[in-house]
């Protein structure tokens, strides 16, 4: 909505919710997430042509076209629990807009949803003899956290589904509209609701299907002492392939992949094709096995036991640039060494408060240290975790000279020159590579 606010001054964008406190976040000078570049939009643009309220009958009254951005998580109660999506904030706000309504709106799905949730929106809003016009469009936003403005900015398309009606069309062509004031036609695509409903699930699902395709290989190079980062580069030449998120890592993380290949396996699932569930679910299956194997493998490499090392997680946050620490994989990462009687440093730029918010219900010895040479001083043993470029250009030779010995490295993400360290005298255990260990 800001990037909306930015590009278009000719409208004014109301960003409504019903927590008071992110509400007083977006209007201070401390933003409620961590995004680079946006507080710059935010700043540029509010108080002029974007506010943030917590009037949410106001907001929708004066509204023409309506955003819908509630969160969908994944169900954690009665049918579907553990898989579908949780609809019951998306419900209360289709009812929310009927409810307070007094003119026609075109009402905009930016939330990711199962397929035909569209349909619901249209059954409620159209549950009252008030004469009211809604029309209902599918929008799935594409952004990447980290790199969310660049995205907004720069987008690779935007999706537009609505229904094929003369109405459908006239709030299709509004809402393309919008986005003309940026972004090229050509990158302008329409299509009808559904097929844009599932294009964000399947969209998602095919970028960590890549991620676990990469990692299922990684195990295999650790068998056979091939290296995943000259297959990715062998393979990512191929120009049917692309060389893009082919990097092996501890797991991928993060709101949205696992929701969203869950939503998609139940969607199967309830339509009787247990086989096309049963392949997407293995994305997120191997992802798991990815997570479990991290653990092992420092588990077998620290000589089977880590009950009372000291242990370094450098990054917390499910990938870099983000405090975000949604599903990432340093939490089970951290559980299971905890299980392990591990005691553990966290370290991280920016995740540091999510991360202890996170753990808050575990006993064991945790220290929450963001400078990484003071994290790292006494430990057995360094897990790199999160991606922070920061990480790669340490000074490894005071690091190791601060550590027990002898001192292991775990490279969760590639990111650090392996054969240096190894020469520095750590005992370097990459993803996907053959380890280079003394021992
Ligand atoms: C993802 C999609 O990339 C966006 O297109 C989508 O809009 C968004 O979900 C969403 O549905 O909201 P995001 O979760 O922000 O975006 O982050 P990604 O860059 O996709 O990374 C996801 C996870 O995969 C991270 O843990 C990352 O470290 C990991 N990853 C990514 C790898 O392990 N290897 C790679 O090669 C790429």
């Amino acid at each position: 909505m800001a990037m909306i606010a930015h590009k278009c001054p000719q409208y004014k964008v109301t960003v409504v919710d019903i927590n008071p406190d992110k509400i007083a976040g977006w209007n201070s000078d401390d933003l409620p997430i961590y995004e680079p570049g946006l507080c710059e939009i935010v700043k540029k643009t509010r108080g002029k042509n974007l506010f943030f309220d917590t009037d949410i009958g106001k907001g929708i009254r004066e509204s023409e076209i309506i955003f819908v951005s509630v969160n969908t998580p994944t169900k954690t109660f009665g049918a579907g629990a553990g898989m579908a999506a949780d609809l019951q904030y998306w419900e209360k706000t289709a009812r929310q807009i009927l409810q307070c309504s007094i003119s026609s709106k075109i009402i905009v799905e930016k939330s990711t949803l199962p397929v035909k949730t569209a349909l619901a929106m249209e059954r409620i809003l159209s549950s009252s003899d008030n004469r009211i016009q809604f029309e209902v469009l599918s929008n799935p936003e594409f952004l990447a956290e980290g790199t969310a403005i660049r995205d907004l900015e720069n987008p690779d398309r935007v999706l537009i589904g609505s229904s094929q009606t003369e109405n459908g069309l006239k709030a299709r062509d509004e809402l393309v509209e919008i986005y003309e004031n940026w972004i090229p036609k050509s990158k302008i695509i329409t299509s009808n609701v559904w097929s844009s409903e599932l294009s964000k699930l399947v969209a998602n699902a095919f970028l960590a299907q890549r991620i676990s395709s990469i990692n299922s290989i990684s195990d295999l190079c650790e068998k056979t002492d091939a290296d995943v980062g000259e297959v990715a580069r062998a393979i990512g030449m191929d120009s049917r392939i692309g060389n893009r998120f082919l990097n092996a890592s501890v797991g991928f993380g993060g709101s949205c992949f696992k929701k969203d290949i869950l939503n998609l396996v139940y969607l199967c699932r309830s339509y009787g094709i247990h086989e096309v569930a049963d392949y997407w679910e293995s994305v997120v299956l191997i992802n798991e096995y990815q997570k479990k194997r991290f653990v092992l493998n420092m588990l077998k490499a620290m000589f089977n036991t880590l009950a009372d090392k000291k242990i370094c997680l450098m990054g917390f946050a499910f990938k870099a640039d983000t405090g975000d620490t949604r599903e990432t994989p340093a939490l089970y990462i951290a559980k299971e060494l905890l299980a392990e009687n591990a005691r553990l440093v966290i370290s991280d730029p920016r995740a540091l408060q999510n991360a202890e918010k996170d753990l808050i219900d575990m006993d064991g010895d945790i220290a929450y240290i963001e400078d990484p040479y003071e994290a790292v001083k006494g430990c057995h043993a360094i897990a790199i975790l999160t991606e922070w470029s920061m990480y790669a250009d340490l000074d490894y030779r005071t690091i190791f000279n601060s550590m027990e010995k002898p001192a292991f490295i775990f490279d969760g993400r590639n990111i650090v020159d392996h054969q240096r360290l190894y020469e520095i005298g750590f005992n370097v255990y990459p993803i996907g590579k053959p380890p280079l260990s003394r021992i």
